[in-house]
């Protein structure tokens, strides 16, 4: 690999030998002169432009044929490039998306794109596998280093509060622990190339109706211990070189203009050192943004930089704070392949990513049920029926989505078919592609092909019953930014289509004492109760990225034991969720009326000097849009169910696999501040396989109330033998059993005995252990931060006449 030569030194070079000599040597260069002395040697001018983005660098050129020198600044860009100043050996650098996968917006020289589509983090996360998270996040770092990207815009990991929210499949899950751990070890992954990692939306950004203006009410006890607390273990575990702030208001104020949320407490009590990027042309209004320590503007306007500049001149903004930002963002120059001279090669190893992708695909399999129906022998004549079986959903939509140059769909990887529904498939796909107009480039990438389900006629299914061994069917779904799913056929429910074709199949296939499986291609939960007693196998493959027929094949037919676990509940009906009365499920968005959308306007990013920022007077806000009140508190998934005892469906940490496990005891030692937990797992069934083992602790009860139990760790063992035991060894910390006192803004270790349970789901308790506190210990004060602006009536546990767990406000 050549190294190129640094920026900084060519800038050097560059004013030796075009200004004067004494003027090159008084200049502070980057690199070479401390970041204080460099920000005190630029102007507001260059400082202002510094502290927004701008232009999709690699959408227009390829970056080693760019001269940024050519671009106006003054061009409202949307994004992605930051930087530069020349003459003080300030490079361009770019920041490009990155939640799973690469997104370019040029194809290479050779007309590929050369980025490899990974499975959605939904799956990843289900994998229950940090190191595996850490696999995905260097390969696709590898990708952005490669193709000379110095961030990523990624990973995204907001809680699944709601099985509804769009970006589901996009974060990791409904427990902040499993999402904390899984982000930390992608960063880490992520930043193992030197490309900074981007963890995104800070914070409490759990719904995509209105996401740009809704305001998130909740406790600060909610906030810390569940939505802080992922994004704080991953800051404080892998040292994200950036956090993207959400586009929403948390208690009424937008995220990226609260100086007690970026200043107090991430960088104050986290000691974040990295810097803070706004989401994508948010709403907040840019001086005080970066009066609140929002370093970085994206995308960077002509606009921002006038309010920027105009602020410290009339005295409403403090240069200080420029400065500040300015410094933070030097400090991420410094640290970056480009400035480092580093000479991307253009081309990654795609084989070997392209390995990674089918094997992590495979690791996050769930199977939800098999009644002997599964692995299938490799003699068993498949009839595959369902689009998504012969058209895979891969990934999600948005803006983490990764162009693929090729798919391996379930039909291509499937050896023995039955021929004529193959048949069946493929001449209503031919038909598609034949007459379907040229899809259009749209910004977020190609719209795809719609196809639609097709009902086959009955003879051909029950030929196939006859004829094959086995029916597969696959349930396709896909969601993404911008718009939350729907609580209707097609979406959250089957569609007419699919209840017929698969109470046909099943009828016709068990008439024949043969066995129906269903794949649930999909991008989050979906209705299963009123449908799973009729079939007799059902493996969730997510949207398991390019190289997802073969990962499934690997499953299906055993040469892969599937050892995926729910990262979130699958409820038995939407309404038994806690945050059904606080989510939009049934709002149907201004635009899809045909009316003018007042929020998708609210922007100030726009020209004459003018602040487009409208608000909308108070008496005209709308539940659930302009704002959602977070009444579950803490209840979040599995929290909820297990607390206040409501039947499920498919249990938070759920999945079944090849073989059985059986659990030793867990035996618990303490070191100063953290435990140590070790528990032996006997592979006791006749297949290979792997068992994500989860540790539960249920708290001492006090007066503030608490969740039956809550995950405080998990481990998955190696691939173990039949009859084969592992030692786990797992670690916790006393803060991963404390509770958050908003009245104390303190971490609280309340005295009494903590139960310390292994456990193979929420509801699949194995074995069982006891930790005591002899007193109640404050284990870390706070500042008092993100103060609710009104008392929420959030729900409490409270015991009733009969002794069951009832909700209470
Ligand atoms: C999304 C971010 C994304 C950004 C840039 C925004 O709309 O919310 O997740 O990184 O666009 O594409």
């Amino acid at each position: 690999m050549k190294i190129k030569v640094p920026s900084a030194i060519i800038a050097l070079c560059a004013i030796a030998f075009s200004a004067p000599q004494v003027q090159a040597q008084e200049l502070p260069q980057l690199g070479s002169s401390p970041i204080d002395d460099v920000v005190s040697a630029m102007t507001l001018e260059e400082k202002a432009r510094l502290v927004i983005g701008y232009l999709p660098a690699l959408r227009k050129v390829d970056r080693r044929k760019m001269d940024f020198s050519v671009l106006d600044f003054d061009y409202p860009g949307l994004g992605f490039a930051i930087g530069k100043v020349d003459r003080l050996g300030i490079p361009a650098t770019i920041v490009s998306d990155g939640s799973y996968g690469l997104k370019k917006y040029i194809k290479n020289p050779d007309g590929t794109w050369g980025t490899t589509a990974f499975p959605i983090p939904i799956l990843v996360s289900s994998s229950w596998d940090t190191e595996l998270a850490n696999t995905v996040g260097a390969a696709y770092g590898n990708e952005g280093k490669e193709y000379g990207v110095d961030g990523l815009l990624g990973p995204a990991m907001n809680i699944q509060r709601d099985p509804l929210l769009g970006r589901n499949f996009e974060y990791y899950s409904e427990d902040p622990l499993l999402s904390g751990k899984m982000a930390a070890a992608t960063v880490r992954g992520i930043q193992s190339n030197n490309v900074g990692a981007v963890i995104k939306h800070f914070v409490a950004n759990n719904q995509e109706t209105n996401r740009i203006a809704n305001d998130t009410r909740l406790t600060t006890r909610a906030l810390r211990e569940i939505y802080l607390r992922g994004f704080e273990i991953a800051v404080k575990e892998a040292q994200p070189w950036m956090i993207m702030t959400s586009y929403n208001k948390v208690n009424g104020t937008y995220t990226s203009e609260r100086r007690d949320l970026l200043i107090d407490l991430a960088r104050g009590e986290w000691e974040f050192d990295g810097v803070f990027m706004t989401d994508f042309n948010g709403t907040g209004w840019s001086p005080w943004q970066v009066a609140a320590g929002n370093d970085l503007i994206m995308p960077g306007t002509t606009y921002h930089r006038q309010n920027i500049i105009g602020a410290v001149n009339d005295g409403t903004l403090d240069e200080k704070a420029v400065d500040f930002s300015t410094a933070n963002l030097l400090r991420y120059i410094v640290k970056t392949n480009e400035f480092k001279g580093y000479d991307y090669s253009g081309s990654p190893d795609l084989k070997s990513h392209a390995e990674t992708a089918r094997q992590a695909a495979a690791e996050g399999f769930v199977m939800l049920k098999n009644d002997n129906a599964l692995p299938l022998s490799p003699q068993t004549k498949t009839a595959l029926f369902g689009i998504s079986s012969y058209v895979l959903n891969i990934s999600g939509k948005g803006s983490g989505n990764v162009r693929s140059d090729y798919v391996v769909n379930l039909s291509d990887a499937i050896a023995e078919q039955d021929a004529n529904v193959s048949d069946f498939y493929n001449a209503y796909i031919k038909d598609v592609v034949d007459n379907t107009p040229k899809p259009q480039r749209k910004f977020f990438g190609n719209v795809p092909l719609e196809f639609v389900e097709q009902l086959p006629e009955s003879e051909l299914i029950e030929a196939a019953a006859k004829d094959s061994d086995v029916a597969i069917v696959t349930i396709g779904r896909n969601a993404g930014e911008g718009s939350d799913r729907k609580l209707k056929k097609g979406d959250w429910l089957l569609t007419d289509i699919e209840t017929s074709m698969l109470k046909k199949i099943t009828d016709a296939f068990h008439a024949e004492h043969k066995k129906v499986v269903v794949l649930l291609n999909v991008d989050g939960v979906v209705e299963t109760a009123s449908w799973k007693d009729s079939v007799d196998g059902i493996l969730l493959v997510w949207l398991p990225g390019q190289e997802g027929g073969q990962a499934i094949a690997d499953v299906l037919t055993g040469k892969v034991n599937p050892s995926g676990k729910l990262p979130i509940t699958f409820p038995n009906s939407y309404f038994d969720t806690p945050t059904h009365p606080n989510f939009p499920h049934d709002y149907v968005p201004p635009r899809e009326k045909g009316v003018f959308d007042y929020a998708a306007s609210m922007s100030d990013t726009h020209e004459n000097g003018k602040s487009m920022r409208q608000e909308k007077p108070e008496s005209e806000w709308v539940k659930n849009v302009d704002y959602t009140n977070y009444e579950e508190d803490i209840y979040v998934g599995y929290r909820y169910y297990d607390t206040f005892d409501k039947p499920v469906s498919y249990p938070f940490g759920f999945g079944l696999s090849y073989t059985t496990f059986k659990y030793g005891k867990p035996q618990v030692t303490q070191h100063g501040d953290t435990y140590q937990l070790d528990i032996d797992v006997t592979n006791t069934g006749a297949a290979v396989g792997k068992e994500v083992v989860q540790i539960y602790a249920s708290s001492p009860a006090n007066p503030a109330g608490q969740p039956a139990h809550e995950l405080i760790a998990f481990a998955k063992t190696p691939l173990l033998q039949p009859g084969e035991k592992h030692s786990l060894k797992l670690a916790f910390s006393k803060k991963d059993l404390a509770r958050y006192d908003s009245s104390r803004a303190a971490w609280i270790l309340d005295a009494g005995e903590y139960v310390v349970s292994g456990a193979s789901s929420s509801r699949d308790i194995r074995s069982n252990t006891a930790i005591g506190v002899q007193k109640e210990q404050l284990l870390e004060k706070t500042t008092n931060s993100v103060q609710p602006e009104a008392p929420l009536n959030v729900i409490k546990p409270c015991i009733d006449q009969s002794g069951q767990t009832i909700e209470c406000s």
